[in-house]
């Protein structure tokens, strides 16, 4: 039997799980340059510094990754892959200048959604987010439900590494407890790199209020656009083709 102190205790750690979001978003002063809920073409960098400090609860950032490729010598690329390294790559240092610039536009305790490669989940992000108010709070493995290629083994999967401004909680703003770290979703035929809408729109419902405005500095085919139509909250974003 729980005395009443046991079962205080119980009950504040039951509501940790909280499915009330507390966070709000500041009113927004938008850039005249960048136009909401449409495709913007610009360099992503640009785009995050014209943005008001303090401003965002999400921002969704998948990078161009290369260095994977190269280290590994992939040497069969098929038509796909060789669309893909013709878009423009994105170097290590040059993510850090994003992830820092994306710390400068969220509010506190609101989330980066970055999409990784194998190669940096295996090497780590620190260099990243060393010198931000950003830390690693969760993992979803993407599985893609499709065999893809590999050097060695073959790639079904794809990681969201969940970061969160500080100060940490969950309570009052990860307001869903049904959404599961191993995630399945096979795309219709898109843009090699497109990322999963059922996915991103889950955690744009979670993550932010109705009619709130979600980031995406690298936008590639808007799945992140697609999304927030899904789940009526606005987009701003852009890509270095439009
Ligand atoms: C992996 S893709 C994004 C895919 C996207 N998440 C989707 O679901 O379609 C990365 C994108 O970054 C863009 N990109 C590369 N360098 C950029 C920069 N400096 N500024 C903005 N976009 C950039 C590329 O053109 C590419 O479309």
């Amino acid at each position: 039997m729980l005395g009443s102190d046991g079962l205080e205790q119980a009950q504040s750690k039951k509501n940790v799980f909280s499915r009330e979001r507390q966070l709000q978003q500041p009113t927004l002063d938008l850039p005249p340059s960048f136009k909401p809920d449409v495709r913007n073409q610009s360099d992503g960098l640009i785009f995050l510094q014209s943005l008001q400090a303090t401003s965002f609860p999400l921002c969704i950032f998948d990078p161009q990754y290369r260095g994977v490729l190269d280290r590994q010598k992939y040497g069969n690329e098929g038509q796909r892959q060789k669309d893909r390294a013709r878009l423009e790559q994105m170097d290590d240092e040059l993510i850090g200048h994003f992830i820092t610039a994306i710390d400068r536009v969220l509010i506190g305790s609101g989330h980066l959604l970055l999409w990784l490669d194998k190669y940096h989940l295996c090497t780590g992000v620190s260099s990243w987010i060393g010198s931000t108010d950003l830390e690693i709070v969760d993992l979803i493995v993407w599985n893609k439900m499709r065999i893809g290629m590999g050097y060695r083994t073959r790639r079904t999967s794809e990681y969201l590494l969940v970061l969160q401004k500080k100060p940490l909680r969950a309570k009052g703003v990860w307001k869903a407890h049904d959404i599961p770290d191993v995630w399945n979703e096979k795309l219709a035929q898109r843009g090699g790199h497109a990322k999963p809408v059922g996915l991103q729109s889950r955690l744009i419902d979670c993550l932010t209020n109705p009619g709130d405005m979600v980031i995406d500095p690298a936008a590639g085919t808007y799945s992140v656009l697609e999304a927030c139509k899904a789940t009526d909250r606005h987009f701003l974003g852009c890509d270095l083709q439009g």
